[in-house]
């Protein structure tokens, strides 16, 4: 059969070329080899020079192959890469011997095999769930940088309870301080000097119950009123409410509140409509935390050092890393930072080392990264990737919903951006994102019905004909995403 002896190769450049196969089989082009120093020598037959060419051939072709298909899905490294040496300020592994490295090595093959979203591949037909703003459009960057961004702890590290019983916040890392003020020092987006405390939490969610629990009145009052300007961020509420506290207590949005006591949630670049915001109450007894987790130039212009009461920030969407579950606050007034930090330690008991540290280490290199004085700069710079990547996804947005026509989008913004001395728009990390059809009423329903989770409107206090998108995704499921909604009429 035909089909039996056809042979498919793979050629150095990359072409796939088919013949009759067998061992004989003479160069397609039909050129005639000339007798090679080998064949001259009459010692080995040209044929055998001619068939090991070709299996080495192959065989370089095969590893190159593999080696780009390696190097675009690392997860499915095999075999294990080398263990890079630790860098300079990674904890070190204590007396190595060749085994034991072996053994770390396969360890952390296999977990850099295994990816942990739990999210299938995506198709063309598939779901795609953008309900989430699960930022995984960063993973690309940080495949890119290696060990810049490793730390190894050994077992014996990372033991006690405690980080620096001297600091306010006692379970805090003193290194991943560190990093966090020398990263605010670099992109100049928030004030981090020595007038601040910085507590860390388990995310920025933590530091938000933290805030309220810190800013509540403690007498045995009623539970203080917890508002934001609507559209507001879906958890606010859920959060402040789920525990059924007596201290505090959602009162929705803050246009509509009548009052002087209040705790006022303010998030700018707001999720999920992007837009800057302020406060919108004034009163001397009145309160305000501001969730700064998009105030990074991937974003955003940064238009202004913010010198807020209590700032509150997560490497969830600055860096990237929301399973590394951390969040810092920035925190004007010691004894809030005290009950703050009491806060965590009545809820977890501090807040993981282990993730502290890996943090400052992605923290610092992204500083290393725009650093010029240090010596360290290098060419990974995160926040030129990031707006890259969201300029061009909101280009592909717009496009989208253009030709569409049935779908609105917030207009684009921009100002001076002093972090990168250019002009900058807004691209916010979520699109706020309308359905005009006069017979839509709930667009969350009507996309779902073309396989797009969303979150409605209704979850921010807002019309359901809205709905919230996750513009963070992976590169393939936004393609999707794009040219589905493009199809939509
Ligand atoms: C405005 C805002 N604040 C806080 C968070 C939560 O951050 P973390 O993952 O650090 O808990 C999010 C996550 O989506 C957010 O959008």
């Amino acid at each position: 059969m035909a089909a039996a002896t056809t042979r498919r190769r793979v050629t150095a450049n990359g072409e796939l070329q088919e013949n009759g196969g067998g061992a004989g089989q003479r160069p397609t082009n039909g050129t005639r080899r000339r007798p090679s120093a080998a064949g001259s020598g009459g010692s080995t037959p040209l044929w055998r020079v001619a068939v090991f060419a070709s299996v080495a051939l192959n065989v370089a072709t095969l590893a190159l192959l593999l080696h780009h298909y390696a190097i675009s899905h690392p997860w499915r490294q095999s075999p294990a890469p080398a263990v890079a040496s630790p860098p300079p300020d990674a904890c070190v592994l204590s007396g190595k011997s060749e085994a034991r490295q072996e053994e770390v090595t396969k360890d952390r093959a296999s977990a850099a095999m295994s990816p942990s979203t739990g999210k299938p591949t995506v198709r063309t037909d598939s779901v795609i769930n953008l309900d989430h703003g699960d930022p995984t459009v960063f993973e690309a960057f940080w495949r890119e940088t290696g060990a810049l961004a490793e730390i190894v702890i050994p077992g014996w590290q990372t033991m006690s309870y405690f980080s620096d019983v001297g600091n306010v916040c006692w379970f805090l890392e003193p290194e991943f301080g560190r990093q966090v003020r020398r990263l605010h020092r670099t992109v100049r987006n928030a004030a981090a000097g020595d007038e601040y405390h910085v507590v860390v939490g388990t995310g920025s969610t933590q530091l938000f119950m933290a805030a309220l629990y810190a800013l509540s009145p403690s007498g045995s009052g009623d539970p203080i009123s917890i508002v934001s300007t609507a559209p507001y961020y879906s958890s606010y509420p859920a959060v402040t409410d789920f525990l059924r506290s007596g201290l505090f207590r959602w009162a929705g949005d803050a246009n509509s509140f009548k009052g002087d006591e209040y705790i006022e949630l303010v998030c700018s670049p707001n999720n999920p409509d992007g837009a800057l915001r302020d406060a919108v109450l004034r009163s001397e007894a009145g309160k305000t935390v501001h969730d700064l987790a998009y105030y990074w130039p991937q974003y955003t212009p940064i238009t202004a050092e913010a010198a807020h009461d209590i700032m509150l920030f997560t490497v969830s969407k600055s860096t990237g890393h929301a399973g590394t579950r951390i969040g810092w606050a920035l925190v004007k007034d010691r004894e809030v930072a005290k009950r703050m930090t009491k806060f965590v330690e009545l809820n977890t008991i501090g807040v993981s080392k282990d993730s502290q540290m890996r943090a400052a280490k992605v923290l610092s290199a992204v500083s290393d990264g725009y650093d010029m004085g240090s010596g360290s700069r290098h060419r990974h710079r995160l926040f030129d990737f990031g707006r890259r990547k969201m300029v061009e996804r909101w280009a592909m947005l717009r496009a989208a919903a253009a030709a569409s026509g049935i779908f609105s989008l917030p207009e684009e913004t921009s100002g001076h951006c002093s972090f990168s001395n250019d002009t900058a728009a807004n691209n916010p990390a979520f699109a706020w994102l309308r359905c005009d059809r006069e017979d839509v009423e709930d667009c969350a329903g009507f996309l779902r019905g073309h396989k797009i989770l969303t979150r409605s409107g209704s979850q921010f206090g807002a019309d359901p004909r809205y709905v919230r998108v996750s513009m963070l995704d992976r590169d393939d499921a936004y393609g999707i995403f794009v040219t589905r909604l493009a199809s939509l009429k």
